[in-house]
């Protein structure tokens, strides 16, 4: 069994529609679909947008169907100047950036309880997310820290900000908190995201506009890694 986890229907609704044997399930908010997704046992769950709705999710759907790996896909800002909407970044690690307790002398990020400012993502699964993102025609791939916070970047300074002290090529609102739940419990965690913004002064506007697009080259990669031999 694996785990895939958007934050919106439409970062998962392709594969929602590939998958076959379906089953349904609630618990608490959250809908877990489960079944067959070319050939692998899968379960797929929207968690809304945010940190605490995705560690939710995540843990819900680890401690409910024990999937050998969790991967949290989606769209991001793009932090780094390089990146191009439609371009993928894997995650080397993933970051609170919002998270700040250096008045009681930690370093910036520092998640209490666990003891890390960078949650770890699965080597193994990175190769394998990364060569079939390679496959997919006209995408820049990239692998790099993703930073994590519960607000929408807009603000070039704030981006800045983000980039400068994490070193995030990437911002979203829930692949560190999906890892922060992997990690507790101990499943590997892949986080795959498609740029749908620069996390910039137009990103309202290119959010509403590319989201789909990127949408759908993420899925496209989450489909090449299961068509893959295993
Ligand atoms: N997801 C996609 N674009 C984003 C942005 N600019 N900030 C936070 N999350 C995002």
């Amino acid at each position: 069994m694996i785990g895939i986890i958007g934050a919106m229907p439409v970062e998962i609704e392709t594969l929602v529609s590939q998958m076959t044997e379906k089953h349904e399930e609630r618990l608490g908010t959250d809908t877990f679909v489960s079944g067959k997704l070319f050939g692998r046992e899968a379960v797929l769950a929207v968690c809304g947008c945010g940190k605490v709705n995705a560690a939710l999710c995540a843990q819900q759907m680890i401690l409910r169907y024990r999937p050998e790996w969790v991967l949290n896909i989606g769209v991001a800002g793009g932090a780094d100047p390089r990146l191009r909407i439609g371009d993928m970044v894997i995650a080397s690690a993933a970051v609170q950036h919002d998270m700040d307790t250096t008045p009681m002398g930690d370093p910036i990020g520092y998640v209490s309880k666990i003891g890390l400012v960078e949650f770890p993502c699965d080597g193994a699964l990175r190769t394998r997310l990364r060569r079939a993102a390679e496959a997919l025609p006209e995408v820049a791939v990239y692998e790099g820290v993703i930073a994590t916070g519960d607000q929408f970047v807009n603000r070039p300074e704030v981006t800045a900000r983000i980039r400068e002290t994490f070193g995030a090529m990437a911002v979203e609102m829930e692949g560190a908190a999906v890892a922060h739940a992997c990690y507790t419990h101990g499943v590997p965690c892949g986080i795959l995201r498609s740029i749908s913004d620069g996390a910039n002064d137009d990103s309202g506007m290119d959010f509403a506009a590319f989201t789909a697009l990127a949408s759908r080259h993420a899925q496209n990669v989450v489909e090449r890694v299961l068509s893959a031999a295993q």
